[in-house]
């Protein structure tokens, strides 16, 4: 479904992102593993086309830092030169590092903020599936997002992200802050995403542990560099992966 052959992307003359070839199958999840700085967000923001767009803006100012090389295709598709909104409507659809969401706007007006591609129909029927897998929200419908939890941001967060009807569902840090137990619920509903709205599923975290149980496979990014890739059981039995991940 997606593949990412020998990417590189530079800010100045940083290498952020070294030589990485990865692929994703329809309906797999896949776990890109990496601490702080490994350059999982600059993935995402260049699989999603963000980094385009910053690139664009950058240029516009006058100045040209960010450098990407390599190859992205989407279901046979290169979609390298694609801007962001063209990969929404592909159904590539990314849901960012630290939850951001409208503070000022209910939960219920946040979804439907998100649901700019959609018809009205189908709005209905993704709001109605983002309240099925996140049913905390639902006593929280009419509360403003800034008075919500981190997890429930998060929840929210990701709904949003649901509402573009995605194919292929990137997510950045999920799990960034929340307690164990909220972690361990947010991954329950991811595994239901997948299931119930056939949603193929790219996570990247430094949460090791409670990741890889769910993935079909995974990468271990470190410095921009893979290096490790395997299925998540693998991974998790790995000794060096308990070592620099699971804090023993
Ligand atoms: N806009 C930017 N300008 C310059 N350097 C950047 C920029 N964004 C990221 N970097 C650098 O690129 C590298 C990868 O950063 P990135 O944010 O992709 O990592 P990350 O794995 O998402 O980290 P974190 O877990 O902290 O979110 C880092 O060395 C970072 O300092
Ligand atoms: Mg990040």
């Amino acid at each position: 479904m997606l593949k990412v052959e020998n990417l590189m992307v530079f800010y100045e003359n940083a290498l952020a992102i070294n030589e990485l070839s990865i692929h994703v199958e329809e309906g797999e999840i896949v776990g890109i593993i990496g601490s702080n700085s490994a350059g999982k967000t600059t993935l995402v923001n260049t699989l999603s086309g963000l980094l385009l767009d910053t690139q664009l803006k950058e240029k516009r100012k006058g100045g040209e830092r960010i450098t990407i090389f390599g190859r992205i295709t989407f279901l046979g598709k290169d979609i390298t030169n694609l801007w962001a909104d063209e990969r929404v409507k592909m159904g590539i659809v990314l849901s960012r590092e630290r939850h951001p969401v409208f503070v000022e706007s209910d939960v219920e007006e946040n979804l439907k903020i998100a649901a700019y591609i959609t018809t009205k129909k189908e709005m209905k029927e993704n709001i109605a599936f983002v309240y099925k897998v996140f049913p905390s929200l639902v006593p929280l419908r009419k509360r403003k997002a800034g008075f919500l939890s981190g997890g429930e941001q998060q929840m929210l967060a990701i709904g949003m992200s649901l509402m573009a009807k995605p194919r292929l569902l990137l997510l950045d840090e999920p799990l960034l802050g929340l307690s164990p137990t909220i972690q361990v619920k947010l991954i329950e509903s991811i595994v239901q995403i997948r299931k119930d709205a056939n949603v193929t599923i790219l996570i990247c975290e430094q949460f090791a542990r409670p990741v890889l149980p769910i993935i079909d496979k995974g990468y271990v990014l470190e410095n921009g560099m893979l290096t490790l890739e395997g299925t998540g059981k693998e991974l998790y039995n790995n000794p060096e992966i308990k070592a620099a991940y699971f804090g023993v």
